[in-house]
């Protein structure tokens, strides 16, 4: 089922997320809906958050098959990296985000078993993007300077890159 996107500054994206204490067929039935409203809008991470609900739960596609991770949580990371971000919470702006290069995420899959995913380049960015959600950041709090901010008209092919 495709959910509504919450829009920036709804409050429910500046809360910190509550953990997930059980894999349940509700939480099951969110990643689902989350992969789904991801892939409709069209983008290529989201976090449970940004459809309404403060949970630790992110999905990522970035063309390479589907990661759903409940309670991700980054283990490792090193290097630096940038990207310009766009998010499906905050249409029409985009900046350039420095993060790490590569980093592991642990947490738990869809089906409650635990998971370590290394990453790097863009789905380690995504993945930042996303857990930054779950601890009530958008990714224009990481912009090292207000005026790299900028305003876009979303083409076709540059909504591929919201995440
Ligand atoms: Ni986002």
């Amino acid at each position: 089922m495709n959910r509504n996107i919450v829009k920036f500054p709804n409050p429910v994206l500046k809360k910190k997320a509550k953990a997930v204490k059980k894999v349940t067929p509700k939480i099951i039935k969110l990643i689902d809906d989350m992969v789904e409203t991801m892939h409709a809008a069209p983008g290529i991470g989201l976090a449970a958050p940004q459809v309404g609900v403060s949970l630790r739960v992110i999905v990522a596609d970035i063309g390479a098959g589907e990661i759903a991770i409940v309670n991700p949580k980054i283990v490792k990371k090193s290097g630096k990296q940038t990207f310009t971000e766009g998010c499906l919470s905050l249409p029409g702006i985009e900046a350039p985000i420095e993060r790490a290069e590569k980093v592991a995420v642990k947490g738990l899959d869809r089906d409650g078993k635990n998971v370590c995913i290394e990453a790097e380049g863009l789905l380690a960015t995504v993945l930042q993007h996303e857990i930054d959600h779950l601890d009530g950041y958008v990714f224009v709090d990481r912009v090292s300077d207000p005026s790299l901010i900028k305003h876009v008209v979303f083409e076709k092919e540059k909504k591929e890159e919201l995440i």
